[in-house]
């Protein structure tokens, strides 16, 4: 019987730009393109199962080795940096960390500043290494209503398109870095499964290793 890779997929955007990849890059995944309410999938052939999870759920799946391979953005690796190994820029999923305010915001006043986030890690490094202390106020999601109703002086959130902090009248301080959809590998899984590297290699030759320029 073939050796089978298990791959934990992030659900949503990232999910169908790589499905696309493997398309691209010779593998049938037809078996997924009807899924309904299914979070698990097992490809016909038997080299391949996919499971469907939330983002950060991602690393977890592949730090206990339930995973060999994960599909994550860069955001959620910064936010979750350990225990698997960082192995490819997809190249896709394009982004990018920024702290983002409303018009009156002075990011160069001296009074302690709060900072609301979905990533309190990033945020926290991010201003460390500018030297600053900041208080930073965790919340899970619509972090752009923070700085709007006062709960924040201003945001560290994911900007794309940059449209909904137009739509709620926010604009960009600083970006912090660019984000992009990674794969990742559980550490004793490419040591020990066969197909995982050379699975990891053919991906490398649709996405290249070229450096795509901050977004
Ligand atoms: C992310 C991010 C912004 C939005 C940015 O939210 O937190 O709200 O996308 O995208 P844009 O620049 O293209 O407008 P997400 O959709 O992940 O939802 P969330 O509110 O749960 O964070």
């Amino acid at each position: 019987m073939a050796e089978r890779l298990t791959i934990a997929l992030m659900k949503g955007r990232i999910e169908q730009e790589t499905l696309q990849l493997l398309g691209k890059a010779g593998f049938d995944v037809t078996f997924m393109a009807d899924k309904g309410r299914h979070l698990i999938f097992d490809s016909p052939d038997g080299r391949f199962r996919f499971l469907l999870v939330k983002a950060p759920d991602v690393t977890t799946y592949v730090r206990h080795g339930v995973a060999d391979v994960g599909i994550v953005g860069k955001d959620v690796l910064m936010e979750h940096p350990s225990g698997y190994l960082e192995m490819l820029d997809l190249n896709f999923g394009l982004c990018k960390f920024s702290v983002a305010s409303t018009k009156d915001y002075n990011p160069t006043d001296h009074k302690r500043k709060r900072i609301a986030t979905k990533y309190p890690t990033v945020a926290r490094e991010h201003f460390n290494r500018k030297g600053e202390d900041v208080e930073i106020i965790s919340i899970q999601g619509s972090v752009e209503i923070a700085p709007i109703i006062g709960l924040a002086d201003a945001i560290v959130d994911i900007v794309e398109t940059g449209s909904t902090l137009v739509a709620n009248g926010l604009e960009v301080y600083e970006d912090i870095c660019r984000i992009s959809a990674r794969l990742i590998v559980n550490k004793a899984a490419l040591k020990n499964k066969s197909t995982l590297l050379p699975f990891i290699r053919q991906l490398e030759g649709i996405v290249g290793n070229r450096e795509v320029p901050f977004v």
